[in-house]
């Protein structure tokens, strides 16, 4: 099968390297001529475990290569994905559908022969009639079939997700795209993946119904942090205890520093619009929302009274930026709002990131960054810890509590035990969990 994929981003570029992978032949298209020049040096744009060595694998077997012209890409191709970015439009929470739009355009001059256009961004319901609308104005003879296949892989665990989904969702209700679909996924039936046939607009809901699903467990959870902290019981054991319960479920039940990153908060934004616009109010979803915009901010004040009180004056040391471990993405991580707030404060704020602080300069330039863990320590007020990259947990306690002005450790992400930070001596807060006083 000859595929395009337009847009090489996070999701295009796995999408792309794993298809190839599969045994098609792909082609990665991106407007982006700087990316695109770095992948055909064999240089990868992000940071993914495991993609520099499956792109260079493909590329070596001559199944991937990058492009920045759509049209030749396109034309060649029998499936065209589109994985351009859907980000939140500014202003007013919605989807902006601009570069999907303008894909849909460009892609539809450059069609020839059958030809499956499928959309795999995420996209508001209704986005696969405005995109068919779209081809068939521009080019009326062209012999297209629109389908939405959304994605639905992990920052961080990419290539396994993609590779082992747990379901493979495809709307389309024409006969030879979901020949074409079947055809593409194919080699995933061996890994025993449903393949889930259904129609367009389904498709489409059901990923934002995924996302907005998942960030109200995190919700959840937060709220029962928040309880358990005033209560004097312990979310983890909480989260075991409702998680064993089959109907519950034990994932995305840690609480934390709220949700962040690329996907759920555009996407429950996007969804409560979307939903308006069909005059219903998912108010679930706008407490989600509101709850979490909140709580992100309320991890200052929590590292300001850990730390005394008043952070004026103070030095904070703040471990992990990205939004979760194991990607350079920052894009709305909750450090960005925490360490806005401490600045706020008064802090004078260093940073420590294993990957993520050559995009955090972008969003956060007024704070100091360094190379190592005990570096961003030394001779600070308060140390914060809020990515849970598995660095951070093999930490020398000892060396870290000597490197601090004063013992104080704030654990957004619970990965210390509180016992074991107050034998050491350490002034201790976590997230919903009662604190030990420091030996
Ligand atoms: N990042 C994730 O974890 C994830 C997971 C599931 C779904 N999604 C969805 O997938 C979509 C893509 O997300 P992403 O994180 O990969 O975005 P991204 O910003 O990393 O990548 C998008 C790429 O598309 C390119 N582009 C834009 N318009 C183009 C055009 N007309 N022609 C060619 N290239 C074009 C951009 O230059 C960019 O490189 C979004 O809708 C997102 O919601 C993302």
């Amino acid at each position: 099968m000859r595929i395009a994929m337009i847009g090489t981003g996070y999701v295009g570029l796995v999408s792309g390297a794993c298809f190839a992978d599969f045994g098609h032949q792909v082609t990665c298209v991106d407007k982006d001529r700087n990316k695109i020049a770095a992948l055909r040096r064999g240089e990868i744009p992000i940071f993914e475990p495991g993609l520099d060595a499956l792109v260079a694998s493909n590329v070596r077997a001559g199944r991937l290569a990058f492009s920045t012209e759509l049209a030749g890409a396109v034309a060649e191709a029998e499936a065209v994905f589109i994985a351009v970015g859907t980000p939140s439009r500014r202003g007013d929470g919605h989807a902006d559908l601009s570069y999907v739009h303008a894909a849909a355009r460009e892609i539809a001059t450059a069609l020839a022969g059958f030809t499956v256009v499928i959309t795999k961004s995420t996209v508001p319901v209704g986005t696969g009639d405005e995109v068919e609308r779209l081809i068939r104005l521009t080019n009326p003879s062209a012999d297209v079939a629109i389908a939405s296949n959304p994605e639905f892989l992990r920052e961080g665990a990419a290539i396994r997700d993609f590779k082992f989904p747990d379901r493979i969702v495809v709307g389309t209700s024409d006969d030879r795209a979901r020949k074409v679909l079947g055809d593409i996924y194919r080699p995933l039936s061996l890994n025993q993946a449903p393949l889930m046939f259904t129609d367009r607009r389904t498709a489409e809901l059901i990923k934002y119904a995924a996302n907005a699903f998942l960030a109200t467990k995190i919700t959840f959870i937060n709220e029962m942090a928040d309880l358990s902290e005033r209560v004097g019981a312990d979310v983890q054991e909480v989260a075991r205890g409702i998680g064993l319960d089959n109907r519950i479920g034990s994932k995305f039940l840690h609480a934390g520093p709220g949700f962040g990153g690329s996907c759920f908060p555009k996407d429950t934004r996007a969804l409560v619009k979307i939903a308006l616009d069909n005059d219903v109010q998912l108010r679930i979803i706008e407490a989600v929302l509101a709850v979490n915009d909140n709580r992100k901010r309320a991890m200052a004040r929590k590292v300001s009274s850990a730390a005394g009180g008043n952070l004026r004056g103070k030095t904070v040391a703040v471990l992990g930026l990205t939004f979760k471990p194991d990607t350079d993405d920052m894009r709305e991580a909750p450090s960005i709002a925490l360490v806005t707030g401490l600045l706020d404060m008064g802090a004078t704020v260093r940073a420590h990131d294993p990957a993520g602080m050559e995009q955090a300069r972008r969003e956060l330039p007024d704070i100091e960054y360094c190379d190592d863990p005990y570096l961003c320590a030394r001779g600070a007020d308060a140390l914060v810890l809020v990515t849970e990259w598995v660095q951070f947990r093999a930490l020398d306690l000892a060396r870290l509590k000597r490197e601090l002005a004063h013992p104080v450790v704030v654990d957004l992400r619970n990965i210390y035990r509180p016992k074991d930070m107050a034998a050491l001596g350490f002034i201790y807060e976590s997230i919903g969990r009662p604190s030990e006083p420091p030996k």
